[in-house]
């Protein structure tokens, strides 16, 4: 039996199997809703055979948007909009899963087949970005941040536990919260963007503050029994590695103990220029499976790991609890049907729905 095709169990939610479909956004939103766009690419994926969908980065404020197309979860009229998604990927068989997430100094961006760069000053589609120190993420994204006040802090972690709120309302059952990718909480963890002189900032004690409290802050209103869990991005590959993934290890480690069940485990993003190794396939697995194996907490990656043979070699050797198929699921929303075929498994296209089932189980 293949161990991509066990079962996993984080909390009250079982998975069919260790294939997750990561956040993608589709830059598709009209004021942050979500749309017919959405609900097809979501059901899609839903039945098509992974064990988890976790949707796009949706952001908790409007200025916590990448870019003006990006969905967000702000008010209930957004949340509502979310709900027959939720329901669609939990029809299909997978659990419904969703990322919230505040862009920081990388908001106000075109979307990226647009230039993925900022928008002009003075443009009236973009707005003013915030960020823990007033530094620019650099050439390609040259805004320069407002450095966040105690009150913008205190106003991102309510809006993030608000958001929280309304995705478990909206029926989602698997919350991932974005402190990876270079955004706002990243930036805070980062000494490279984080240059702040108060709690917020200077030690790695202080640089976790933001993280730990809007994680504290979301635990108190999710659910207990459902699983709570976070991206992170734990390298940088800037040279300082080393510290950079020790650093996390600990910030991991209090996560856990905050309530965190499942670590995410991505790169950093902060800075332009770093060395990241993109042509090796999986190559953030053994970093991830060090934190797995330093901090005890179930861990999922992404990047490049979607050659089916990888993918069960990475379960099947612990590294991985989950691993997590991007491009591969844009390029085949049934990549998990393909893979289980691909790999031998008994009955493949029981993971799918008996409309199409039926008909691959016959012929
Ligand atoms: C179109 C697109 C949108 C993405 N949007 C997000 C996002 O909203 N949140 C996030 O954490 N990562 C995002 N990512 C990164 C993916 O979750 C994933 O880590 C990446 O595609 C690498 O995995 P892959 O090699 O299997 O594609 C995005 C990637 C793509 C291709």
């Amino acid at each position: 039996m293949s161990a991509l095709f066990q079962s996993f169990q984080l909390k009250d939610v079982s998975l069919r199997n260790r294939i997750a479909v990561p956040p993608m956004c589709q830059y598709q939103a009209v004021d942050g809703l979500v749309n017919d766009w959405h609900h097809v690419h979501y059901a899609g994926l839903g039945r098509g055979g992974a064990g988890l969908v976790i949707v796009e980065a949706t952001a908790v404020s409007p200025e916590g948007r990448i870019t003006p197309a990006c969905a967000g979860i702000w008010s209930d009229a957004h949340a509502a909009a979310l709900a027959p998604i939720a329901a669609a990927i939990k029809a299909g068989g997978a659990v419904p899963g969703i990322q919230i997430a505040h862009a920081g100094r990388k908001a106000s961006a075109n979307r990226p087949w647009e230039g993925d760069d900022h928008i002009p000053e003075g443009d009236p589609r973009g707005w003013e970005t915030i960020s823990p120190s007033a530094l620019a993420f650099g050439a390609q994204l040259p805004k320069v941040p407002r450095a966040m006040t105690l009150d913008d802090i205190a106003r991102v972690r309510q809006d993030f536990a608000e958001a929280a709120r309304r995705a478990r309302d909206a029926g989602f059952e698997w919350l991932e919260l974005h402190f990876a990718h270079g955004y706002l909480g990243q930036t805070f963890f980062s000494p490279h963007s984080n240059q702040r002189q108060d709690q917020y900032g200077g030690t790695a004690e202080n640089r976790n503050r933001f993280l730990l409290e809007t994680l504290e802050a979301v635990r108190a209103v999710w659910p207990e029994h459902l699983p709570l869990t976070a991206r992170f991005g734990v390298i940088e590959y800037d040279g300082q590695d080393e510290q950079t993934v020790a650093d996390a290890i600990v910030l991991a480690r209090h996560f856990k103990n905050a309530g965190l069940d499942l670590l995410s485990v991505s790169a950093g993003f902060t800075i332009p220029g770093t060395q990241i190794p993109w042509k090796t396939p999986g190559f953030l697995a053994p970093v991830a499976e060090r934190v797995r194996n330093e901090t005890g907490l179930p861990v999922s990656s992404a990047w490049g790991m979607d050659d089916p043979a990888l993918a069960e070699r990475l379960i099947a050797s612990h590294q991985l609890d989950l691993v997590q198929i991007g491009k591969g699921h844009l390029a085949n929303p049934h990549w998990s049907y393909a893979t289980a075929r691909a790999l031998h498994q008994d009955n493949a296209a029981a993971l799918l729905p008996p409309s199409y089932r039926y008909w691959l189980q016959r012929y």
